[in-house]
């Protein structure tokens, strides 16, 4: 069973940017990535779906030059930011693995999937 964590605040994320956290699923530590649009966020394992890496190249280093898409840094594929959705790349079609993550009092938590 997953538990839930509060991970930081909304302020603590900037418009159109994204931040990492690593913490406990299922009994192993695994990061993940939050990724703040207007007052929405959306998070993700940071793992590709192509070859299983690391999505940033630098720390919480995750968007495309306009903060529009997800990209990942080894091979260049392009997910959209609300579902995950490989757009572009070597994976096209896949999605990335999401950690539903919500806003409550300006305070951003993952939202037990279980
Ligand atoms: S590992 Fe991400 S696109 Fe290849």
């Amino acid at each position: 069973m997953s538990k839930d964590h509060i991970l930081c605040d909304l302020e603590d994320i900037s418009e159109g940017s994204a931040k990492s956290f690593l913490i406990e699923i299922d009994g192993s530590k695994k990061e993940v990535l939050i990724v703040r649009k207007a007052d929405q966020v959306f998070g993700y394992l940071n793992w590709c779906p192509h070859r299983g890496t690391p999505l940033d190249w630098l720390k919480d280093n995750f968007l495309d030059r306009d903060g529009h898409l997800i990209v990942c840094a080894t091979h260049g594929a392009y997910f959209q930011i609300e579902d995950g959705k490989c757009v572009a790349g070597p994976c096209a079609g896949d999605r990335l693995r999401p950690y539903p993550v919500e806003v409550t009092n300006g305070v951003i938590r993952s939202i037990s999937r279980f």
